[in-house]
């Protein structure tokens, strides 16, 4: 049986479509040899390790099924959760890998889309290959392998982001967000176990936790894994807004008032969730808001209007509605604002990134001195140590440290991604001339499944 890089990469580097026998091939040489294997009856063999596991479904998840998953954890469940992590990732790189092989030759041929498939490929190879997960010593070498590979893939996002911006023209703009959109979910959720995974296993080597065979639920625990289980919305918009405050000072220097932030609504709302994926999305949209309003300059002499926060609970949900002043959105960015690829502020972010000596290595953690004490990750000890917050606070620390429009410029379009990720949405109403409602809606039981998908309809 072929395996791995060999059958992907046939005839002198051209990239071929296994598993799409009915597709036409890219080279003449295996042009050929599908014409001979037509005479061979119509049954679909694998072809390759990598056909083999694209045949296979992802089992999607819930943060409940997490929660009660990982709640009250034995020896027994934590290899459960290891061996599920061990079928589950190489399933779901594969179904990546086959997108990156469908894509045109030209597009692959970007130097940054194909080091990414280079990154999922050898992670596939490293992931298949792990043996089945008997023993707490294996659960730590499997631990290292999936600690090294998502330090490994911390690049990911901005070369796809990058990457796409220099392919635009070879491809519809609607084909690269649907592929954008596919791919960051796919790491979202490959991230999402991997990490579980990892806090699980760190949860279980602690201190204070005592093994026991049968499982023991504390009832008062606060967070299981990456989850925290009573996120309360009006504190993230403080914690993020305070942030944001900061790196807009840093950015645009003290002599501009910083817009404040209002809090309003039900309060008290409360609902499980990972932290840094609601903490990406507020601080987008914060910094989306305070931007517009300190750069309409309007306000130089007077204070600046502040940003209005609704938070709504209803049975179902946790809404919340951030307002700003700050102009609304351009009409020519408007029909572009949720894709990756299209729009006048992309092209002028790829005339940014040609001005960037190298790729942004701007991807740690911003550490804010005088984060309010209230920081339930830090609290916990349960803030990722791999956790793509980073993105946003790299997208963040950029202002700090580059003019403002030296972006990767997928925010919003990420935040997006984040949102509906689990079973949530984000839209926003643009008040020409006058500013931004922005409606950020949660799925508060946490009983929907991942959104592994994308939008049916792009509206990019
Ligand atoms: C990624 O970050 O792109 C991943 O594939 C995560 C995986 C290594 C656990």
């Amino acid at each position: 049986m072929n395996r791995g890089r060999a059958t992907l990469w046939t005839c002198a580097g051209h990239l071929a479509r296994p598993g799409r026998a009915s597709g036409p091939p890219i080279c003449p040489a295996l042009s050929r040899r599908r014409a001979h294997a037509a005479a061979v009856p119509p049954v679909w063999r694998p072809s390759s390790a990598l056909d083999e596991w694209v045949q296979r479904e992802a089992r999607p998840i819930s943060l409940r099924q997490l929660t009660f998953f990982g709640r009250s954890l034995t020896e027994s469940r934590l290899l459960d959760s290891a061996n599920y992590c061990r079928l589950e990732l190489p399933t779901r790189i594969a179904h990546r890998l086959r997108d990156i092989q469908t894509l045109p030759y030209v597009v692959v041929a970007n130097p940054h889309l194909a080091h990414v498939y280079e990154l999922y490929l050898r992670a596939f190879e490293r992931f298949r290959r792990f043996p089945d997960i008997r023993t707490l010593e294996d659960n730590d070498k499997y631990c290292k392998v999936l600690e090294d590979t998502l330090k490994e893939h911390a690049t990911v996002i901005p070369r796809l982001a990058i990457g796409v911006l220099e392919v635009r023209g070879l491809m519809k703009p609607e084909e690269t967000d649907k592929f954008m959109n596919t791919m960051l979910r796919s790491r979202i959720s490959r991230r999402v176990i991997a990490e579980q995974h990892l806090a699980l296993t760190e949860t279980f080597n602690s201190p204070w936790h005592f093994p026991s065979a049968q499982p023991v639920h504390d009832p008062n625990a606060e967070a299981v894994g990456e989850i925290f289980l009573r996120c309360n919305a009006k504190e993230i918009v403080e914690r993020c807004g305070k942030t944001t405050q900061e790196l807009i000072k840093r950015a645009y220097g003290s002599h501009f008032d910083i817009p404040e932030i209002h809090i309003n609504g039900h309060l008290d709302a409360t609902f499980p969730y990972i932290l840094s994926h609601l903490e990406y999305t507020v601080g987008e949209l914060l910094r989306n808001s305070m931007q517009a309003v300190i750069e309409q300059r309007k306000f130089k002499d007077a204070k600046p209007p502040p940003i209005e926060v609704l938070i709504c609970e209803t049975s179902q949900h946790v809404i919340i509605r951030i307002s700003d002043q700050g102009g609304g959105i351009p009409n020519e960015v408007l029909p572009h604002l949720w894709s990756f690829s299209k729009g006048p502020r992309r092209e002028r972010r790829l005339e940014n990134l040609a001005r960037v000596p190298k790729l942004l290595g701007t991807m740690q953690e911003l550490q804010v001195p005088g984060d309010t004490p209230n920081e339930p990750h830090k609290k916990h000890g349960k803030k990722s140590k791999y956790s793509d917050s980073g993105q946003h606070h790299g997208s963040l620390s950029s202002l700090t440290s580059r003019p403002p429009d030296l972006r990767l410029g997928i925010g919003l379009p990420m935040s997006r991604v984040y949102s509906e990720y689990w079973a949530g949405s984000l839209e926003i109403h643009s008040l020409e001339g006058f500013g931004v409602d922005a409606f950020l809606q949660i799925s508060k039981l946490g009983n929907k499944n991942e959104r592994l998908t994308t939008r049916a309809s792009m509206d990019a």
